[in-house]
């Protein structure tokens, strides 16, 4: 048996990072994660690094060049001939991407003196026990980072061949002729769009009568438009009747006319958003208390209700977002460590990694509307800005919010290329609680993109200067 100051159960982006930041402030840190790679090695960094972010990131970039160069180089003056795709490179392509975050994890672990357990965590007689391996280990504080797990349609079973969730949407072996996805969530977009620059004839079925609600309208409408350019095939206020695999996948359905409808696929996509993972952690035993969704119960600051007990990112409420997981990581080991940290929730960025990239933070103008907030729009198109142009990339737009009276960015969204990027001037300038003007003020390089957010700020205050 040993005794730390703090363990934390579950190494993924929450839980990792958490580790970390406790070990830099002085704490006696052991970080238990069960996941392994096929050779049963070690996977740490959790779904961001196995089968969330960086998988998907890495076969959106290598998707995009395929399409790139199959479809514009000649744009640019290459002519380019018998492009072909090698999956399985690209696959494996993915796979070492994914691997080099896995060790990379483990290298800041000795680095920091964090001591890693390889196995399942559990709560072992009292909150203050884990028990790992058999091995049952004392701790002044635990962290639960557990994370979340793909949501399954009801008899649907993922059966990671035909039915896939984000495991095996990642792992397609042979590009489908033909690939149905439900959900026209932020999985179903990204991996919708992977597939269908790699070949595939995608169609998405999406519940919900509008596209992409959590959007500003005007990204949403100008999104709907380029991906129904680009041949995703999207269909909008569907219900879902049956689900049947066999040779391939036959969905049943009924239209937003009502009308029953059926889509034959080779294989499908359900990405209709993930649940709380609590599995095995004994938190009954431990009188761990749940919400009415499963999640851990925690107040703003991540206590549950048991005294050391903390629970941090996709199993808790808020965003599945890894950076929210971070954030919160980090919190709660300064609260631990005695210090008084806070997470800004209004500050966290939102990220869609399709081609053109959708991101935004703060409000939408939906909901300043609804709010009754006195807010001006500032609007600039990618169209008149020259790097934009300049890169053959002119799609999109980006749009500021701020406050009618006092200036004050309420929020900011874009779609265009390099919006992961940009986003983040948006972020800082919120942090500060900037207003439109001051980033108008800004000396922004030229030509570059980040010159369309100076342009949008001013046209908050009808000063735009390029249109
Ligand atoms: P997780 O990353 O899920 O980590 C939990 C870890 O705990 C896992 O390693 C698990 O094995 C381990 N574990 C669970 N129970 C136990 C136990 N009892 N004992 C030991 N170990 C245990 N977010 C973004 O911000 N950007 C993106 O681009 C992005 N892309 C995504 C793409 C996909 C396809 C998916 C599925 C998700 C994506 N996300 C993205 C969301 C992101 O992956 C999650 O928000 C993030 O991983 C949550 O971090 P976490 O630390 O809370 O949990
Ligand atoms: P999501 O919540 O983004 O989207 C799910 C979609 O499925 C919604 O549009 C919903 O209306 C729809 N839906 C729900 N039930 C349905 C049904 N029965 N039939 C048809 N449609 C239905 O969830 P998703 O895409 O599964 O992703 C899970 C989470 O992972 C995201 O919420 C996000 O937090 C995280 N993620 C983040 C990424 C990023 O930051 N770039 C990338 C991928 C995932």
């Amino acid at each position: 048996m040993n005794s730390f100051d703090v363990v934390v159960i579950g190494g993924g982006p929450g839980g990792y990072i958490a580790a970390i930041r406790a070990a830099q402030l002085g704490l006696t840190v052991a970080c238990i994660d069960e996941a392994r790679t096929a050779e049963g090695k070690p996977a740490l960094g959790g779904t961001c690094t196995n089968l969330g972010c960086i998988p998907s990131k890495a076969l959106l970039q290598s998707s995009e060049n395929f399409e790139q160069a199959s479809h514009h180089f000649g744009e640019h003056g290459v002519r380019v001939k018998g492009v072909e795709l090698d999956l399985q490179a690209m696959l494996g392509r993915k796979d070492k991407v994914v691997k080099g975050s896995n060790d990379g994890v483990l290298y800041l672990f000795r680095k920091n003196k964090v001591t890693f357990l390889h196995g399942r965590g559990s709560f072992g007689k009292a909150a203050g026990e884990v028990v790992v391996n058999g091995e049952t280990h004392t701790a002044k504080n635990v962290i639960i980072a557990t994370g979340s797990n793909p949501r399954a349609l009801p008899d649907a079973a993922f059966d990671e061949k035909l039915i896939l969730s984000n495991t095996g949407a990642l792992a397609i072996p042979k590009v489908p002729k033909k690939l149905g996805v439900i959900g026209a969530g932020v999985i179903g977009l990204e991996m919708g769009s992977v597939w269908r620059r790699l070949g595939s004839e995608v169609t998405i079925l999406e519940a919900l009568p509008a596209f992409l609600g959590a959007a500003d309208e005007a990204v949403a409408k100008e999104a709907a438009k380029v991906f129904a350019k680009q041949g995703l095939n999207m269909e909008l206020g569907v219900q879902i009747s049956k689900v049947a695999a066999g040779k391939g996948v036959k969905v049943d359905y009924k239209g937003a006319d009502g009308a029953a409808k059926t889509l034959e696929v080779d294989r499908l996509i359900v990405s209709i958003g993930r649940v709380p993972n609590t599995t095995g952690l004994n938190a009954a035993g431990v009188g761990l208390k749940l919400d009415e969704r499963g999640f851990i119960a925690v107040d703003a600051d991540c206590r549950t209700n048991l005294p050391g007990v903390w629970a941090i990112g996709d199993v808790v409420r808020g965003p599945m977002l890894a950076h929210k997981a971070e954030e919160e990581g980090v919190a709660v080991a300064e609260r631990i460590a005695g210090q008084k940290p806070h997470v800004n929730f209004n500050t966290i960025p939102w990220v869609i990694y399709t081609s053109p990239e959708i991101a935004w933070v703060g409000k939408t103008e939906q909901q300043l509307k609804s709010e009754g907030v006195d807010f001006r729009t500032g609007m600039f198109p990618f169209s008149a800005n020259a790097r934009a142009r300049v890169l053959g990339d002119t799609t999109g737009l980006v749009k500021f919010l701020a406050h009618a009276k006092t200036d004050e960015i309420l929020g900011v969204h874009i779609i265009g290329p390099q919006a992961s990027e940009m986003i983040a001037e948006a972020v800082v300038a919120m942090e500060f609680r900037g207003s439109a003007q001051d980033i108008g003020m800004i000396c922004h390089a030229h030509p570059s993109l980040s010159e369309a957010m100076k342009d949008a700020a001013l046209a908050v205050n009808r000063r735009a200067l390029n249109i």
